[in-house]
């Protein structure tokens, strides 16, 4: 049984995130998504609402898919699940030398391994900083979000 762990802020989902979730799904027979409760930046949505959100969004999936927020170190979150690999969505050359570094510091730690999945291109300039930046702002976050966290952004903002 492949166990594979997608970590992340999550602040919100975006479409990016659902699209490699679900890749994930189709590759690996179980994954963990892992929230990190205390992102360094601060956080529009706490950990309970984001968990929330990635519930709903993949609620029909809950028979492969577990979904929990963490504290502390990656790695560590990664043995108590008993996954065999973390995955991150790339974007672009902009994201892989942070993305290297953060993998190579958890194989160190840890012995665990990173895969790396290109991220649809159709998602390829997205991120939820400039999702919030956007919604603020407020643009449009139709296409680049669930319709449920465009709606929670909205009523963030308003
Ligand atoms: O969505 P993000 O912000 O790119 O996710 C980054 C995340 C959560 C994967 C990273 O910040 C992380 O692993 N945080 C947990 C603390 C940790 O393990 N730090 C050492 C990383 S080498």
């Amino acid at each position: 049984m492949s166990r594979a762990m997608c970590p992340g802020s999550f602040d919100p989902p975006t479409n990016g995130h659902v699209d490699v979730i679900k890749r994930c799904l189709s590759i690996f027979d179980q994954v963990v998504v892992a929230i990190v409760a205390n992102p360094s930046k601060s956080a529009l949505f706490d950990s309970i609402e984001r968990t929330a959100m990635l519930e709903e969004l993949f609620k029909d999936e809950s028979s492969r898919l577990e979904i929990h927020a963490f504290s502390g170190l990656l790695v560590d979150f990664a043995q108590e699940k008993k996954v065999d690999v973390i995955v991150k969505g790339l974007r672009a050359v902009s994201d892989f030398e942070y993305e290297l570094q953060m993998a190579q510091m958890n194989e160190s730690l840890a012995g665990i391994n990173t895969l790396f999945l290109p991220t649809n291109p159709e998602y390829g300039y997205l991120s939820s900083s400039l999702v919030k930046e956007v919604a603020r702002m407020g643009g449009s976050v139709d296409g680049l979000v669930p319709p449920m966290v465009a709606a929670a952004l909205k009523e963030r903002y308003a």
